[in-house]
């Protein structure tokens, strides 16, 4: 970033690839073209979001992960497989959400070439660059319900100073596309993962109290 905050990362957005009046498949082809910021060029993929328009709950996480990347899927690595079983204990079908995040494209570094890729988190502006794509999926999903996976899907739906430990579990609104939505925030499912071992079952159980929050309120 520049200092006066004027360089040519804010100018990065996806909108001009957005085409209007598409539907989700319409999206997801356009969406495979989007050169809106520079993380299109070192991931394999873009990864949009999976599941039916009418799913009556949106689950939205960061950004797609290794195995994500390659496969061109959400949450179907190891986070995606906690966030499944959390998910059924808390009551809530994993297939009758739609699955997105907030962050197209794999954000990652390398110790050394050709090394593992080490996830890296994206930046405020890469998030709001790619709002526009979360913001179709939205208008044509219309959930009744959004479930915040972690701090950067948090900042993307509900502003810069949003923090998962002060508003998890609760039931948060906002105004998109003039119309009120409820949101329940809670942590993102990679942070399980990577709790110590002897705090990861608290944490997990953390996580399926949140979303049975999410599964009263669909009823
Ligand atoms: N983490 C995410 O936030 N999204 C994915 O799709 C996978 C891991």
């Amino acid at each position: 970033m520049s200092p006066s905050g004027s360089g040519p990362e804010d100018r990065y957005t996806a909108a001009p690839f957005v085409p209007a009046g598409a539907g989700l498949d319409g999206l997801r082809r356009a969406a495979a073209d989007c050169r809106g910021c520079p993380l299109h060029r070192d991931a394999t993929r873009t990864v949009f979001g999976a599941g039916s328009a009418d799913a009556r709950v949106m689950l939205v996480g960061e950004q797609p992960g290794d195995q994500e990347d390659r496969e061109g899927r959400p949450f179907v690595g190891p986070a995606g497989r906690l966030l499944d079983r959390a998910l059924a204990e808390a009551g809530l079908d994993p297939a009758d959400a739609y699955v997105t995040n907030a962050v197209k494209h794999f954000k990652f570094t390398r110790a050394e070439p050709r090394k593992r890729r080490i996830h890296k988190a994206p930046s405020l502006r890469e998030t709001t660059a790619c709002w526009p794509w979360l913001a179709a999926e939205l208008a044509l999903v219309r959930p009744e319900l959004i479930v915040v996976l972690g701090a950067t899907a948090g900042k993307a739906l509900l502003g810069s100073s949003f923090r998962v430990g002060e508003v998890r579990g609760t039931v948060l609104e906002r105004e998109i596309h003039g119309r009120s939505e409820p949101l329940v925030p809670t942590v993102h499912p990679s942070s399980v993962l990577r709790a110590r071992d002897e705090d990861r079952e608290a944490a997990y159980q953390g996580l399926v109290a949140d979303l049975r929050i999410a599964a009263h309120i669909l009823g």
